[in-house]
């Protein structure tokens, strides 16, 4: 599958993933602000065991948490984006799309998750045509379901797991899932305009 050629809103534009991003997503990934509800920060060997995931699933599906950029600046703010997961131990709610985003502590707090976020949506379901698009995080991680909710998903509390790549007793194993149908998106939408 073809990245999504054109991708972009107001003020932010994503790109597929490049292995000279190393540098930006080391920089993101070992910050422990932005790592603070994961379970460990990550250092240059995990950092490029990631991104080499990211590109992996990227040429397979056409997408992978893609990073985004300031119009304004061109600069690296993080990313935001589909994925699907293809855990070793699959998911309570598998075969399943998500959505997620991880952004410099620099952009919090200027509405640029939501923003790529809302654009990722409309690709997922116009363009992908999915039934449904869910997140997840720990349930002390509040600014991420703020923009779950901001975004229109709703929390489904008989979905909520404990994440299986990690340990059942892991003091973050405990998930909270949110999910999104394609008809409650088209209403939010509509009633939008
Ligand atoms: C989760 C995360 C992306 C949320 O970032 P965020 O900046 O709070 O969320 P948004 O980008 O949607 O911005 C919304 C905020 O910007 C404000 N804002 C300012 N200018 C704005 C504008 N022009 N348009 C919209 N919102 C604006 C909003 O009022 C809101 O602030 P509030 O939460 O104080 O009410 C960020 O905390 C993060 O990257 N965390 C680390 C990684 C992480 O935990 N990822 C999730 C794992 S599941």
């Amino acid at each position: 599958m073809t990245f999504p050629s054109k991708l972009e809103t107001d003020r932010l534009f994503v790109r597929p993933w490049r292995s000279d991003d190393i540098d930006d997503l080391y920089e993101l990934c070992s910050d422990a602000a932005v790592m603070r509800y994961f379970a460990q920060v990550y250092d240059r060997g995990e950092t490029e065991l990631f991104l080499e995931k990211l590109l992996d699933r990227q040429s397979r599906n056409g997408f992978c948490f893609d990073p985004v950029f300031e119009k304004a600046t061109g600069a690296f703010v993080g990313f935001v984006g589909l994925n699907r997961p293809g855990l070793s131990k699959p998911l309570p709610f598998d075969p399943c799309v998500e959505i997620g985003w991880r952004l410099h502590k620099r952009y919090w707090g200027k509405g640029y998750a939501s923003e790529a976020a809302r654009e990722w949506l409309r690709f997922g379901f116009e363009i992908l045509k999915l039934d449904e698009i869910v997140a997840f995080t720990i349930p002390e991680n509040i600014p991420s379901q703020n923009v779950m909710k901001r975004i229109g998903m709703s929390h489904d509390p008989q979905g909520d797991f404990k994440h299986p790549s990690l340990p059942n007793d892991h003091p973050m194993a405990m998930h909270v899932l949110y999910r999104l149908t394609a008809s409650d998106w088209l209403v939010s939408k509509t009633h939008a305009l």
